[in-house]
């Protein structure tokens, strides 16, 4: 595995594969790796000729108030961990390098970023896209790989792909859950024991979710009332929200029609701990 942190540097060892037209393939992280992010990683390795992963904590996507200084980072483990499953290069760039004095581009999917999770953070998506499409540019994939754990997200680097013709597919792989149910996250570490512990309960009130549409209701109001009981009876939780969608346009959905395919994405805090999770229904 190649590691490196300047765009010339990675440039340099992409190169030859540019040349020979050979499919780069990118996982961009913001490292402190789980489960998640190495099947990504292992289908990135399946997919292409080369697995490039980046890790980047990237500070535009935090708000002043967020965690960006207390993400947790582990480097080294990192690179053990991105090179067993498959990564060819690890591209680890500092903040200069991206955001060098003076930096004033931004690229915002309007709309979009200001619903479910943009409610809660107004600048976090402005954040994602633009270091997503710096990385686009830098690394020049054929394919990019994100996780369905952050639904919001893959719903508008898609459309920022679409919307300004970028030659890159995307591909969203399912999220990655302990054996309770609780997603995979690297935030997931900052829960205590007990929260931990209850923490499944997200899971537990999508598939609650799922089963009573899959059972006929087609009150989006219900059901959310419902999975809002669920979550509240656990002990130091606070529900930012939980809403049900359209899956591509992340419109409110009052009713759940047949045929479609529906989101519904919910962020809840345990504690100090924000937590995200979703599932896809199609009826
Ligand atoms: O999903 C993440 O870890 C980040 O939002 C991403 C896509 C790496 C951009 O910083």
């Amino acid at each position: 595995m190649n590691t490196c942190s300047s765009i010339s540097e990675l440039q340099t060892i992409l190169l030859p594969f540019r040349n020979t037209n050979r499919k780069i393939v990118l996982v961009p992280t913001m490292g402190f790796l789980h489960e998640g992010h190495l099947q990504l990683i292992r289908r990135a390795k399946e997919l292409g000729d080369v697995a490039v992963v980046s890790i980047f904590v990237n500070p535009t996507q935090f708000s002043p108030t967020e965690d960006f200084s207390q993400y947790p980072r582990d480097i080294e483990r990192d690179k053990q961990l991105a090179e067993k499953a498959g990564c060819d290069v690890l591209f680890i760039p500092s903040n200069e390098e991206l955001y060098p004095n003076g930096y004033l581009t931004y690229v915002d999917v309007y709309e979009m970023n200001s619903v479910l999770e943009g409610k809660f953070r107004p600048t976090h998506f402005r954040g994602v896209t633009t270091i997503v499409l710096k990385l686009f540019n830098i690394v020049q994939p054929k394919v990019a790989l994100f996780g369905q754990k952050d639904a919001q997200q893959s719903v508008i680097v898609k459309k920022m792909v679409r919307d300004l013709h970028l030659p890159v597919t995307i591909e969203i792989l399912p999220t990655v859950r302990e054996h309770d149910g609780l997603a995979m996250s690297s935030r997931n570490v900052y829960l205590t024991e007990q929260q931990r512990s209850d923490a499944s309960v997200l899971f537990q009130s999508l598939q609650f979710a799922k089963k009573k549409i899959e059972t006929g209701e087609t009150n989006s109001h219900r059901i959310i009332n419902e999975m809002k009981t669920m979550i509240e009876a656990k002990k130091d939780t606070a529900i930012d929200y939980i809403e049900i969608v359209d899956s591509e346009t992340l419109q409110h959905l009052s009713t759940i029609e047949k045929g479609k395919t529906i989101l519904i994405p919910l962020a809840v805090r345990f504690g100090a701990t924000r937590l995200i999770d979703n599932i896809l229904i199609t009826t």
